[in-house]
């Protein structure tokens, strides 16, 4: 299965039950997931990549890569400049744990927001906007999240977006130029 949130068209592709997933990588390639030992390393290995082949495969182009993955899903997202992807398994968290990684700024941000698993939406920016970064900035909490609009399905933060699709929360950060 291949999904693509409204608006990622050419950039992002979230894959899950592929069968036969190795039969998309060659030599060199099948030989990198044969040394991960945990079959659910692989499993999200390949179906990270298989987004990345799959968008290649369509005409996208660019340097920049980035992947994620969360239980049954494997994203990724291509561009010509520096990009981050997340994706989260729809699942109640307790925002009880969101000063471990939101100001207390992106807490009274986040408590005006409606929309179900609203704090999944705010992680997600995060992680995506933390990866765009390369890591370089040393925690989530240190990674400013600006709330810009909302709309049903999602938040708009400067920079980055989330959307709620089948039972997952996606985080795309958005093109700087
Ligand atoms: C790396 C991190 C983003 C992984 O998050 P996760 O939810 O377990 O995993 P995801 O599936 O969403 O993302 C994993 C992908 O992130 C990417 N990634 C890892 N390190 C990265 C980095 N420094 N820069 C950009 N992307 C990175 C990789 O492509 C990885 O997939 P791969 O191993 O198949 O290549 C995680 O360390 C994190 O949450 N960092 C936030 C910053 C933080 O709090 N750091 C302190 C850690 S103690």
């Amino acid at each position: 299965m291949m999904l693509t949130p409204t608006g990622w068209e050419g950039r992002a592709l979230i894959v899950s039950d592929i069968p036969h997933p190795e039969t998309w990588f060659d030599e060199e390639e099948l030989a990198v997931i044969r040394g991960f030992a945990r079959t659910k390393r692989r499993s999200e290995w390949m179906l990270s990549r298989i987004a990345e082949k799959e968008l290649r495969r369509s005409g996208v182009t660019g340097d920049y890569v980035s992947f994620s993955h969360s239980g049954k899903y494997g994203a990724g997202a291509i561009d010509t400049q520096a990009v981050g992807i997340d994706i989260e398994v729809s699942r109640e968290i307790s925002e009880n744990a969101a000063h471990l990684f939101l100001t207390d700024e992106e807490i009274e941000s986040m408590k005006k927001c409606t929309i179900a698993l609203r704090m999944l939406h705010f992680w997600s920016a995060k992680e995506a906007l933390w990866k765009q970064h390369g890591g370089s900035i040393p925690t989530l909490r240190r990674v400013p999240l600006i709330l810009e609009s909302k709309n049903e399905t999602g938040l708009r933060f400067q920079g980055v977006e989330t959307v709620a699709i089948s039972d997952l929360i996606a985080a795309i950060t958005l093109p700087t130029s």
